[in-house]
């Protein structure tokens, strides 16, 4: 393949209108510099424009409303299928699709993940929420083409101090990886803070599923750890999509895939687990969380 010089004067790729030059010719350069020093650096389809950012924030009006929904209403007794139901009803009524119906042949619109389910919970019937269980919601919604993704924690009744701790510094955790969202720093700055956090509270983190970017598609460019190094993984750089999703267990890291429905993640321990979600966008001068 051929390529010619991209010409300054030409309207810049990121569609704003602007000569490359006064555009994101500077930003081009900075990011070069850093792939030349060795780091892992975003390709450009990742770095999304400005109505990009505003599709995905529509989309995610609708997938915090879906989960303030399940807030709402969640109770011992309910079964997971009807918070599958509340999250079909409320997305289609706000013009939505839940991105999790068919994904990869994922059979129910919301993962709910209980107790030592560390993700990708079924939806069921047979699964009663009772008094102590602590249940992780996991949404993503698609509206025009794009997509949202953020999961919550609900305690169910009465439940134990030692899991109330852990779904709290689970948050902490995440909160910990936010703040480390900074442009022209790594990804590994923010997992390693991710990891410390949990480390520090006699608490494990799931190494084999991560986050990743998202907005444009569900799953994007890169996967991301949250237990990685400081100064290492994915260069960040403003306009980039991710989410912040940790898996924290109570005891060790280790975990097994269900064999029968080939999706729910456990604990290998049978402790329980936690996770929060955010899709955070990085800014020039920091990050704004796009769903929560
Ligand atoms: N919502 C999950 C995430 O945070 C993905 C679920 S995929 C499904 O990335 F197929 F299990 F729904
Ligand atoms: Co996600």
């Amino acid at each position: 393949m051929l390529f010619k010089k991209f010409d300054r004067n030409a309207p810049c790729w990121c569609g704003s209108g602007r000569k490359y030059k006064t555009c994101h010719a500077a930003f081009d350069d900075k990011i070069l510099s850093y792939a030349r020093a060795g780091h892992t650096v975003p390709t450009r389809d990742l770095i999304k424009s400005e109505k990009d950012i505003e599709g995905i924030k529509e989309s995610a009006k609708i997938n915090m409303a879906v989960l303030d929904e399940v807030g709402d209403k969640i109770h011992a007794g309910m079964s997971t299928e009807e918070i599958n139901d509340i999250v079909n009803d409320v997305t289609h009524k706000m013009g939505g699709i839940p991105a999790d119906l068919g994904y990869e042949g994922f059979p129910k619109s919301v993962c709910t993940s209980v107790n030592d389910e560390v993700c990708h919970g079924i939806p069921s019937r047979d699964v009663i929420l009772k008094d102590g269980d602590i249940i992780n919601v996991d949404c993503s919604t698609i509206l025009n083409g794009y997509f949202s993704d953020s999961s919550r924690m609900f305690l169910i009744g009465d439940v134990s101090p030692e899991k109330r701790r852990l779904v709290e510094v689970t948050r902490e955790c995440m909160l910990a990886g936010l703040e480390k969202v900074i442009p022209w720093t790594f990804l590994g700055d923010m997992g390693s803070a991710v990891h410390h956090h949990a480390m520090k509270n006699g608490y494990s983190v799931v190494r084999e599923i991560g986050g990743h970017g998202c907005g444009n598609a569900f799953h994007e460019e890169p996967w991301v750890s949250y237990v990685s190094k400081p100064g290492t993984e994915m260069l960040m750089v403003p306009g980039m999509v991710f989410t912040i999703e940790p898996m924290i267990n109570m005891g060790g890291a280790r975990i097994f895939t269900d064999e029968e429905n080939g999706w729910t993640i456990y604990t290998a321990d049978g402790k329980p687990s936690a996770q929060w979600e955010i899709e955070v966008l990085v800014t020039e001068t920091g990050h704004e969380v796009l769903c929560w």
